[in-house]
């Protein structure tokens, strides 16, 4: 049996080496290693791919959620709803533009920001909800869309993790639309272990609104419509060639690759729904799950630290996706005097196991096992 990776790039790459080679041959010839071309096909393939009307590509998913912020015009200290269960950057980008974020807790089940929650954080000052699209499944955009249209506000959707995930989003149709193209912005990250990931960073963001995309191209580029002359103030937050032409690749990959990681799941749940002390992932019924993590809840009885360093002796590695909820942390504390409960148990008890497209049954069964054992 190969050995056991969280996520494995490698195999991946060395499955499409002689195309992804090529590929970054032919950029290196070009001469053009940053924007151009490349990096214009990529944005006109993720808007067929995604059907979204614009796509910005930019340096990171960090500077995405930034640029869509600064995009939206909003005053130091306004508000914006977020999860605390969520990777760092979704809040820092908040903090890091001078806005105010307020901590919602997400739902037992889904691990999503919890919409039932989210009313009673309003206040006059709240101009934004930031719904996170976490470890693959899109958040309740129906309830929350209707919750922002009462309130006039806008939805910032982070979908660094949910890329090629689709979402009931309307009332009562079955429509459904990709992460990332149904608030206001969305936006993605293409970090290398993203289920659309490239060799380096790199990020994305989408928008049905063409003055949005306007001015989200502008920041991104220096405040440059054209070289050399700034109309505002802007960042350098620019996709490169290389990451592009290999994005341009992995993106034609991406549903079977999506598929493949639904197929550990359903593999895992199958096995492991028989085991009392471990609690699967839930799929909802507003979302696809393309599982960018396998995560599973343990019963409070087990010791998480033992737990993983016995997986990890039979040679299985595994991830803590979250261990300390945002409103506990050092720079975020402050904006929050609530107990979170919710986001405070599961960091408690959740663990991710290995899933990426190459991971084999036997790879799964042998996991599946060694995980039954512990007990
Ligand atoms: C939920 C979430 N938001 C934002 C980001 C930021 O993306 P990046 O690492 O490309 O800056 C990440 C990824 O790492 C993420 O998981």
């Amino acid at each position: 049996m190969k050995k056991i990776h969280m996520v494995d790039v490698v195999s991946e790459y060395n499955k499409y080496s002689e195309q992804i080679n090529k590929r970054i041959q032919n950029v290196l010839s070009s001469g053009v290693y940053i924007q151009g071309t490349e990096v214009q096909k990529l944005e006109q393939e993720l808007s067929v791919f995604l059907n979204s009307k614009y796509t910005v590509t930019c340096a990171n998913g960090t500077d995405a959620l930034c640029l869509a912020l600064r995009a939206l015009d909003l005053k130091q200290g306004d508000e914006v709803i977020l999860p605390p269960f969520t990777f760092v950057s979704t809040v820092e980008a908040v903090c890091l533009l001078g806005l105010k974020p307020v901590f919602v807790d997400i739902d037992r089940d889904s691990f999503l920001l919890n919409p039932a929650l989210i009313e009673k954080n309003i206040s006059d000052k709240t101009k934004v909800i930031l719904p996170v699209h976490l470890f693959g499944q899109c958040c309740n955009l129906r309830q929350i869309k209707l919750i922002a249209k009462k309130y006039n506000l806008f939805i910032v959707e982070d979908a660094a993790q949910s890329i090629g995930s689709q979402c009931f989003y309307k009332k009562s149709s079955k429509d459904m639309k990709y992460s990332g193209t149904i608030g206001d912005i969305g936006i993605t990250s293409f970090y290398p272990s993203k289920n659309l990931g490239c060799y380096g960073d790199g990020g994305a963001i989408f928008t049905q609104n063409q003055k949005l995309a306007h001015h989200i191209r502008l920041l991104a580029n220096h405040g440059q419509e054209k070289k050399y002359v700034h109309k505002i103030v802007g960042f350098n937050s620019r996709l490169d060639a290389l990451q592009a032409t290999i994005l341009r690749f992995k993106l034609s990959l991406l549903n079977t690759s999506n598929n493949k990681r639904q197929k550990v799941a359903t593999e895992y749940n199958r096995i492991l729904k028989s085991v009392d002390w471990i609690t699967t992932p839930m799929e909802s019924s507003f979302s696809e799950h393309v599982y960018h993590q396998y995560s599973i809840i343990l019963s409070s009885k087990i010791d998480r630290n033992k737990f993983q360093k016995f997986l990890l002796n039979a040679g299985i590695p595994s991830m803590i996706y979250y261990p300390i909820p945002l409103h506990q942390q050092k720079p975020y504390k402050h904006f929050s005097n609530e107990n979170l409960p919710v986001s405070e148990m599961l960091s408690k008890h959740i663990i991710s196991l290995p899933i990426h497209p190459e991971l084999e049954v036997e790879q799964i069964h042998f996991i599946c096992d060694v995980v039954k054992k512990y007990i």
